[in-house]
């Protein structure tokens, strides 16, 4: 999703701004620009990448100690230089970059096209900076003041930063349901949508509420107030993130470095949780809501994307282990289909960023029906984390691939822990299990550790494999959410057309795919639907499909039938999602990179969504 960044300070702001940019790549774009302000204003921005806008700079003016840069990912109006941010207000005093949706952008150009307003491009967002300019030359109101003004007449999501050339020392900064953070340096400021423009300047942040706009000014302290004009504190915080998180390491892409930290991510999500010499799991995030878990007569978890598959996860757990019955909903459906929601339900919502609008929404209607609400967010202090009543953050670090890998373990890792801990409560587990599954899940780094192994043989494999044109991945129970998972990485960063299935549903419909050319992922480790899984294996065989099998270390039943056998650890079924994965993951991005794609930034995705 769109990126922000801005600077006002000492230094020169455009170099400031383009490494920022550089940052935000990861959440996804397709056009950026820069505003700089120096007694004028200069502009520049175009289609593509921040190398492109850099090459479209070349040697132009780019002085200036202040200015805004922005990447946008296309929402109103196509990807172009026109409609590229910054926008400019008509009369050029200002400036403004957006993220969010601008929702009755239509009847406020309408207004703005009577009273004389001429638009270049087809964006909300030049009307936001029109409606602004009009405020301010109507009422000869400060900049300030005028973005106050125009936020109340706006509906809809929206995170701004705003200059302007008469008050050239000044920037405005305003948010709602769109994240904005900002740095406080020494007689300096910066903004941005998240803390990696930030991390190498300054650790003092706050981060904006809804509805609040802060005033930026040369030699002055922040001041902030929301939009109903009343003053409010800052709260600063310390940034937590570390620059080493934002670098690629030696690795060539940010999600194989990714990949390859989920024995210490996953380790981090259990950190101080799981105390094994004590048989105990805590959660401290939720032990006040321990018992809404107790009494409640149902769980619904809400995700999107990779968060949904990891609820999937979350829906064998809780069934199985602590028997409450679950229901997985995709947040962008339940939102809008008046869902039945009890005050004893126990919303769990899980997001990565913490951001995703419509998980968001989902949140707000479940509590406006009187839900427990619980995170499982890993972006710590994100829009998500605060609107929940409680919750437990995944602690699996910065993502910067788009495409979720060592988050989903992370997620995964906790809803485990959650589940193993209401259960044991519950008496729903024997003590044996529960002993057996906390043992086993201490070993589960090393065992990720053990399943990256198949690297090489899985980079061989994907030479055989690049050029197929459909993948099917199948899997039964607790596999079923790693095979839509695997299928899902598969299309994401390679292009390839992939679908997952329960491997019994196969013969009510992919069946008629099967031929030689139609690879075919099973996950087949050793469980309670092994044998199934095998004659599911062999009703592929049977019509010619390729097999890929990802099996239990040792299996000789499959390794007889399948075309390819890929060999992880064994462990308990309720955890094998956190190894099966590895091999998944492994696979899609060897194939995208034999297919030349752009792995950490896969073309039209977004790494935050942060519009519906
Ligand atoms: C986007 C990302 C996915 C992610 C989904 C949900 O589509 O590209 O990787 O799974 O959003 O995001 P969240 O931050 O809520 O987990």
């Amino acid at each position: 999703m769109c990126g922000i960044v801005a600077y006002l300070g000492e230094r020169e702001a455009y170099p400031v701004l383009i490494k920022g940019l550089k940052r935000l790549e990861y959440r996804g774009y397709d056009s950026s620009g820069v505003g700089l302000m120096n007694g004028d204003i200069r502009l520049y921005k175009c289609k593509g990448k921040v190398a492109d806008l850099e090459s479209h700079v070349g040697e132009q003016d780019i002085t200036g100690t202040a200015g805004i840069g922005h990447t946008r990912w296309a929402t109103h109006g196509e990807p172009n230089d026109t409609n590229a941010h910054p926008h400019v207000s008509q009369s050029g005093d200002l400036i403004l970059i957006h993220n969010g949706i601008i929702e009755n952008y239509g009847p406020l150009r309408k207004e703005l096209v009577k009273r004389g307003y001429e638009f270049r491009s087809e964006t909300d967002t030049e009307v936001l900076v029109n409606l602004i300019e009009e405020i301010r030359l109507k009422e000869k109101v400060s900049v300030g003041e005028a973005v106050r003004k125009a936020l109340s007449e706006v509906v809809g999501a929206y995170a701004i930063v705003v200059m302007s050339k008469s008050e050239p020392d000044k920037m405005i900064a305003a948010r709602k349901s769109s994240p904005l953070v900002i740095g406080l340096g020494k007689g300096e400021f910066f903004v941005a949508s998240d803390g990696t423009p930030i991390v190498e300047y300054t650790k003092n942040v706050v981060y904006l509420e809804d509805e609040e706009i802060a005033i930026l000014e040369r030699g002055e302290e922040m001041r902030l107030f929301n939009i109903r004009n009343k003053k409010k504190t800052p709260y600063i915080q310390e940034l937590e993130l570390h620059l080493e998180a934002l670098e690629k390491g030696g690795f060539d892409h940010f999600m194989l470095k990714e990949i390859y930290e989920q024995p210490r991510s996953i380790m981090d999500s259990m950190r101080g949780r799981l105390r094994l010499s004590k048989g105990l799991v805590s959660l401290g995030g939720i032990v006040e809501y321990e018992q809404k878990f107790l009494n409640a007569k149902r769980i619904i978890f809400v995700a999107c994307g990779t968060s949904w598959h990891a609820g999937l996860v979350g829906e064998y757990l809780f069934e199985d282990l602590a028997r409450i019955p679950v229901e997985v909903e995709y947040a962008s459906e339940f939102r809008y289909r008046n869902p039945i929601i009890y005050e004893s339900d126990v919303v769990i919502a899980i997001s990565q960023s913490g951001e995703t609008a419509d998980t968001l929404a989902a949140i707000e209607l479940a509590k406006s029906k009187g839900a427990t609400i619980i995170g499982v967010c890993n972006v710590v202090g994100s829009s998500i984390s605060r609107a929940t009543d409680a919750g437990s953050y995944t602690h699996a670090g910065p993502e910067i691939g788009v495409a979720s890998t060592k988050a989903f373990t992370a997620q995964v890792t906790v809803l485990i822990l959650m589940a193993l801990s209401i259960a044991q409560k519950k008496g729903t587990i024997s003590k044996s299990k529960y002993r057996n599954l906390l043992t086993e899940l201490d070993s589960i780094p090393q065992k990720v550790t053990q399943a990256l192994e198949t690297n090489d043989q899985i980079k061989y494999l994907s030479g055989i494999f690049m050029n197929a044109r459909n993948f099917l991945y199948l899997g039964r129970g607790y596999s079923f959410p790693v095979a839509l998972e695997g299928a899902l990485k598969l299309k994401e960063i390679s292009y390839i057309h992939a679908e997952g299935y329960p491997a019994a549903e196969m013969k009510h419909g992919p069946i008629a795919l099967i031929d030689e050319e139609m690879p075919v992922v099973v996950i087949a480790t050793r469980g309670a639907s092994y044998e199934k899984v095998v004659s599911n294996i062999q009703e592929v065989k049977t019509r010619k499909g390729v097999v890929i099998a990802v099996v239990t270390e040792g299996d000789k039943e499959v390794k007889e039938i399948a075309d390819y056998t890929i060999e992880i650890p064994a462990t308990e079924e309720v955890l094998m999602p956190l190894v099966s994965t590895i091999p998944l993951q492994l696979l899609s991005y060897h194939i995208a990179v034999l297919r030349g794609a752009n792995v950490d930034q896969p073309r039209n995705l977004a790494k935050s969504v942060t519009v519906e």
